[in-house]
């Protein structure tokens, strides 16, 4: 069996010139894998490479994404995760799509305003009982045919031996490192240990990063499965580390985490079945509420340009009004009742009618019973991969912890960090506001209950058969990112290749700002023509919106094609059959 990275090879300098410390790599071009033997897109090579080579042993999709999941724990630090939560899309063969749901819970001691005077989000209190261990292994009980071992320690292997650290990697480490409160805090002097380079200031491209301490801890996975976690030696290392530095998980905490086996929210349109991912993540039932709305609208392809300023000017609408009954009304539906007419066509029909085709409606227009304050915006890192196997099984999977890094917080000794996904719940009771701070009933803090995600892992088949596998990192511009790939390739018959590459937009009701990429492929003035339409629009030289790792399948033919998004770094590999394995030296 032999594992080709295909076609154009992401071309990793050797000096770290452009991944010096501010600006991001160079943009490459979108790199793509073909076949009918299984494809693995995630954001490192390395991490891709894993998963092919669990799909060529025989293994079928959700192995390889378990095992390259445990890989970008290790490749890709600022969002791979052990110390963090997700949402798992899982679409078997002749079987229904259900979402393996391992999102972070608060801990027992909150109290619905316990962090609305709390400014640190880099610390022990911002963490919540980490989901990533357990939804892994229900994933594996559930669908998995190797072994769990045989699954986690490849990731072992590579944190032991040291992976070679390129572009983005380097750009993302020296980016954070070179943060002051970084530098000097004490806080996260483990941060700096671990992660920090060898006798050297900054990392450079080509550099080895080995990480004995996270080796240590997913032996101890690989070898005795969750009972390590959450409740053997790392729970205990997780709740030192936590009682250190003064947070609220306890040892009963890590205990009571389960992951869970979730419907996923369904909908046709446009001739096929869309699965998203359910509450606690609005990503399915917003991205559905947006398509349905635009279905309502009859958005059709233009002739002259994918993205006119009538395209982006109704969709951003329709992103407004979907983003304001995301916050009127969703939250984790074991807590809270949530009626599901919320992404009903009905609804979608009664939500376009006041949209005006040639003018912006004010997001204050549209507030509804929801008090609104004068007056912090979500960060970027989340890692989005896709996989199939030849069997046409797919996992499309989003995990996070939340912010670049999650909570800076790395367990000592353990080496893994923790995320800062408590900033994920409505942090003051009653108080949304013009900038984006929402603090509507439904996602209030309470024991237990998982904080409202905008992860959008999603799966569409048509004829029974998976067609495309999407999900995207960004915060709320998640939900934005998946509905424009879905949009370009459903609507306006766009490859996926096509879609992943084209620029992107997003506006999410508060603040009333439309933001939109830098990208050549834009009619020129299209920040103009949406200017007059009387949206106050953001377009910075720098922005990337996203990191779509996807997958599409042709479904005549059975070829599958993986798509790496060049935002960030990311690699699609190819099974092939006869191959020989591999891998990074
Ligand atoms: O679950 C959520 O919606 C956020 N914690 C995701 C954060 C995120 O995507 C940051 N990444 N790029």
């Amino acid at each position: 069996m032999r594992i080709l990275i295909a076609s154009v090879c992401l071309c990793w300098g050797s000096v770290a010139n452009s991944a010096s410390l501010l600006g991001l790599p160079a943009r490459t071009p979108v790199q793509t894998a073909s076949g009918t033997e299984g494809i693995v897109v995630s954001n490192c090579d390395i991490a891709s490479q894993i998963g092919a080579d669990v799909l060529a042993e025989g293994g079928n999709a959700v192995d390889a994404a378990i095992a390259t999941g445990f890989a970008l724990a290790v490749t890709w630090p600022e969002a791979g995760n052990i110390g963090g939560g997700g949402f798992m899309m899982v679409a078997p063969p002749d079987q229904d799509v259900v979402c393996v749901e391992y999102r972070e819970t608060a801990p027992s001691s909150v109290k619905a305003d316990s962090l609305a005077k709390w400014t640190n989000r880099r610390h022990e209190r911002m963490v919540g009982v980490p989901g990533t261990v357990a939804g892994f292994w229900l994933a594996h009980q559930k669908y998995g045919k190797l072994p769990w071992k045989r699954l986690v320690q490849p990731a072992a292997q590579i944190a032991a031996e040291g992976i070679v650290v390129d572009e983005y990697l380097a750009w993302s480490l020296n980016n954070y490192l070179s943060q002051q409160n970084i530098q000097t805090d004490n806080r996260y002097a483990e941060f700096r240990r671990v992660y920090g380079p060898p006798e050297k200031q900054f990392w450079e491209a080509g550099d080895r990063l080995v990480q004995l301490d996270l080796k240590k801890t997913l032996f101890l996975i690989a070898e005795q499965g969750p009972k390590a976690f959450y409740d053997g030696v790392i729970a205990d290392q997780i709740v030192d580390q936590i009682q250190r530095g003064d947070g609220w998980i306890a040892k009963e905490d890590l205990k009571k985490f389960r992951a869970k086996v979730r419907p996923a929210i369904h909908g046709r349109i446009r001739g096929v079945d869309f699965y998203g991912a359910p509450l606690p993540s609005s990503g399915g039932t917003t991205v559905l509420m947006e398509l349905r709305m635009l279905d309502e609208l009859g958005l059709k392809k233009d002739e002259q340009h994918f993205w006119s300023a009538d395209h982006v000017h109704l969709m951003t609408e329709v992103m407004r009004r979907a983003f304001r009954e995301r916050a009127a009304h969703l939250g984790d539906a074991d807590f809270v009742e949530i009626n599901p007419s919320v992404w009903s066509d009905k609804h979608a029909r009664a939500l376009v009618k006041n949209i005006n085709p040639q003018q912006a409606t004010p997001s204050a227009e549209i507030v509804g019973d929801i008090e609104i304050t004068i007056g912090p915006y979500e960060s970027p890192q989340t890692t989005h991969f896709s996989v199939i196997d030849k069997n046409g099984m797919g996992v499309s999977n989003t995990y996070t912890l939340e912010a670049s890094f999650g909570s800076g917080i790395v367990v000592k000794g353990a080496g893994f960090l923790l995320n800062n996904e408590m900033g994920d719940f409505n942090p003051v009771p009653g108080r949304t506001d013009t900038r984006g701070r929402i603090g509507t009933k439904p996602n209030l803090m309470a024991p237990g209950k998982r904080m409202l995600s905008s992860q959008s892992p999603v799966i569409i088949k048509q004829d029974g058969q998976v067609k495309l596998l999407v999900g995207s990192p960004g915060g709320r511009t998640i939900i934005n990112t998946v509905m424009e790939i879905l949009v370009q390739t459903l609507f306006f018959e766009r490859s996926l290749t096509e879609a992943v590459d084209g620029p992107r937009f997003h506006h999410q009701w508060l603040p009333d700002v439309l933001r939109l990429e830098t990208d050549p492929t834009l009619p020129e003035n299209m920040k103009s023509l949406l200017e007059e339409r009387g949206h106050t629009v953001s377009q910075r030289n720098d922005s990337r919106q996203g990191s779509a790792h996807s997958i599409e399948v042709d479904l005549p033919t059975g070829v599958a094609t993986g798509v790496a998004d060049w935002r960030r770094g990311g690699a699609a590999v190819r099974v092939e059959k006869e191959s020989r394995r591999l891998r990074q030296q």
